[in-house]
């Protein structure tokens, strides 16, 4: 897979994919992930990527030319699956489409920032539009870390255990049960017997109880 990431804050990226399970997977060649500065296709003196609105609205607005720039340099080297953009408006993110991200073999991801992009960005550029949450970030390079990183650890073979990624909250629907390691008596707090039994068939089912009573507990909205 390849990502290309379009932001006016490349170091911002940073911690997404230079550290950890994304960074293996770089040095394993399973994902190749370029950061693109928005402002290296600004052919502004000043190098400026945003502008006044028209209509008087307060705040700045991203600049069609030099994402149009970027965006049509990447897709005369390559076909793109998807061209996306983070925004608060945007669908929400789920599991499900990081599963489907995870299919793809080329993404661009750009990073909305200011007061919004112009909409002919949206329009005819963009073929995606994700919110990661109902809150508005101070700019889309941490939702653009959160599909990265949500994205990229569904790649066969970057996580070791193959099967741990399907275990995760969300993947069935039901949040994950909760887990213990040594000591089994912590100060009189004690791991549940069922778990030191050593009957695999128990066990499991103790674990798909607890997964279901805390779903239903918590995000009962899954479980529809
Ligand atoms: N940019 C600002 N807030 C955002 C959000 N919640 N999701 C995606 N991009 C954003």
């Amino acid at each position: 897979m390849r990502l290309d990431i379009i932001t006016v804050l490349p170091q911002l990226l940073d911690s997404a994919i230079n550290y950890s399970i994304v960074k293996r997977a770089r040095e394993k060649n399973l994902v190749e992930i370029h950061v693109h500065n928005l402002r290296d296709y600004s052919t502004n003196k000043h190098k400026n990527v945003d502008d006044y609105a028209f209509g008087g609205e307060a705040g700045m607005v991203m600049s069609i030319e030099p994402i149009d720039r970027v965006i049509h340099k990447l897709k005369k080297e390559r076909m793109y699956d998807e061209v996306i953009f983070t925004t608060p408006d945007g669908e929400l993110y789920k599991q499900q489409t990081a599963n489907r991200f995870s299919t793809f073999k080329n993404i661009i991801i750009l990073c909305g920032h200011y007061k919004g992009v112009d909409q002919r960005v949206r329009d005819h550029l963009i073929t995606r539009e994700i919110s990661v949450g109902d809150y508005v970030l101070t700019g889309g390079e941490l939702a653009a870390s959160v599909i990265i990183d949500s994205t990229v650890r569904l790649i066969p073979g970057v996580i070791s255990d193959e099967t741990s990624a399907l275990f995760d909250s969300f993947q069935d629907n039901l949040l994950s049960p909760p887990v213990y390691t040594r000591p089994a008596d912590y100060n009189g707090w004690k791991v549940p017997d069922i778990l030191l039994s050593g009957h695999k068939a128990n066990i499991d089912q103790w674990k798909h109880n607890q997964a279901v009573e805390l779903t239903r507990k918590r995000r009962p909205d899954l479980m529809e």
